[in-house]
């Protein structure tokens, strides 16, 4: 038997619960969550509803169930140092301690890290602690530039040219207000291509990659709209995308590869859970636009219910710094995740409103995220409400019965039609080739 600590309450943990619950050993899963989510809590033996950052409140539940080892599905409690309390409680967790998980909490962090170590795949960039410089590495850049403000921001920290910023002078303007807020902020080149995501397990010292992901930001279909948390996702039964070569990839793995050995060399400390690379493929070859230190969500979607590999064995294989002793496989199977949202989402979402399933197909997964059950019947709270997940043999077939099920729900909300669709993986290998 095994006694498992999750902390999480989105779509992203119900699909590592499911895994969990998968697994050969017998699981009880003790879930703590921002909100009680109607899907995990099913999986749960018990379900604790609290601030993720909340350390009081964990340390009471991992003290009362001493569980065997725990996994933090979002950011922002790794970011706070919760792995770290849990480890004082002497409980591992498949998830990175505070210093190394900068990797995702601090932009300049990783910018650096990648400098100093000579890493491929900076753009040219720099991180600003005062105003010297600063106009003159706008100038440098021209029209192309990206400012990020240094720490968690959910998404919205990131501001791009031509896009939330229209000029020189009000990218200019953000970075300084960036400096005012936080005293860092990074400045750097907006680099051109196809984004796509790499997450692979990770021991500390030993890595290995779950299929390449893409995600998709934008609120509405044709990529227009404010950017969200991820409308949807799709992968390829070969782990490939449309727009990537193997070699591609390899690229990206190495970049993977070589952080975590430096994350090692510059803090000592083992980087221990998901490296999630967010890459770009540009003209000039593979790009870093960031890194994360968790699955991604909807990421986690595609790569998890292909896993052939029973995840409590790889979750071990991390804490114990044995995965290169764990046979890490994928099912050779094409994934497309589309979410379902609230209408308004993600500026103004109606909440409250009820919404009515329709008929799910047997292939397809279904993982609850923003929504309360009263009465055996669904709510919306705000966020990206369900996910959907079609898996077959081919994204064409993976994209239908996704959209089946998906457009089947009733209420107040909307969802992209054009995820895993080919007329829009046309688009984005056209758009490589230009
Ligand atoms: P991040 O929070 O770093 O993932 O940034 C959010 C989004 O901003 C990314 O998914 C990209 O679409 C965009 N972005 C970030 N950095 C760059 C860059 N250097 N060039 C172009 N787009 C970027
Ligand atoms: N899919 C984007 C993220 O998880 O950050």
């Amino acid at each position: 038997m095994k006694k498992i600590l999750l902390i999480g309450n989105g779509a992203r943990e119900h699909v590592m619960a499911e895994s969990l619950k998968n697994s050969r050993y017998d699981v009880e899963l003790y879930v703590l969550g921002g909100a009680k989510n109607p899907g995990i809590f099913k999986l749960s033996e018990e379900y604790v509803v609290a601030d993720v950052c909340d350390k009081d409140a964990i340390a009471e539940f991992a003290n009362r169930i001493r569980p065997d080892f725990a996994v933090i599905g979002p950011e922002a409690p790794i970011a706070c140092g919760i792995v770290d309390m849990l480890l004082e409680l002497e409980i591992h967790s498949a998830s990175p301690l505070e210093t190394v998980g900068q990797l995702e909490s601090s932009k300049s962090f990783t910018r650096d890290l990648l400098e100093k170590y000579q890493i491929p795949g900076n753009p040219k960039f720099k991180v600003f602690y005062d105003e010297e410089g600063l106009e003159e590495f706008f100038i440098d850049l021209g029209e192309e530039f990206v400012v990020k403000a240094d720490g968690l921001k959910g998404g919205k920290g990131v501001k791009v040219s031509g896009d939330h910023l229209k000029n020189i002078e009000e990218g200019i303007s953000y970075a300084k207000e960036c400096l005012i807020d936080s005293g860092r902020v990074v400045v750097e080149e907006k680099l051109v291509g196809q984004e796509f995501s790499l997450m692979s397990f990770c021991d500390g010292t030993y890595t290995v990659d779950m299929p390449v992901v893409q995600d998709h930001k934008r609120a509405f279909e044709g990529d227009k709209g404010p950017n969200t948390g991820g409308m949807g996702s799709y992968s390829m039964e070969n782990h490939l995308l449309p727009f990537l070569t193997a070699r591609d990839v390899n690229e990206a793995s190495d970049i993977n590869k070589k952080v975590v050995k430096a994350l090692f060399e510059e803090t000592g400390i083992y980087y221990k859970g998901i490296v999630y690379g967010g890459f770009i493929i540009t003209k000039n070859g593979v790009r870093l636009i960031e890194y994360n230190a968790r699955f991604g969500d909807p990421e986690a979607m595609n790569v998890l219910p292909i896993l052939k590999t029973d995840f409590v064995d790889i979750c071990e294989g991390i804490i114990n710094k044995t995965l290169d002793q764990v046979e890490i496989e994928f099912e050779k199977k094409a994934t497309v995740c589309k979410y379902v949202v609230p209408e308004g989402y993600p500026d103004n979402p109606v909440k409250g409103e009820k919404i009515i399933m329709g008929k799910v197909p047997a292939d397809v997964k279904v993982y609850y995220a923003s929504v309360d059950q009263r009465n055996d019947s669904l709510y919306l709270s705000g966020s990206r409400a369900v996910a959907f997940v079609g898996v077959a043999d081919t994204v064409e077939e993976a994209e239908k019965s996704a959209q089946n099920a998906v457009g089947s729900v009733k209420g107040p909300v909307f969802y992209r039609k054009d995820i895993g669709t080919k007329k829009l993986i046309e688009q984005r290998i056209k758009m490589m080739k230009i």
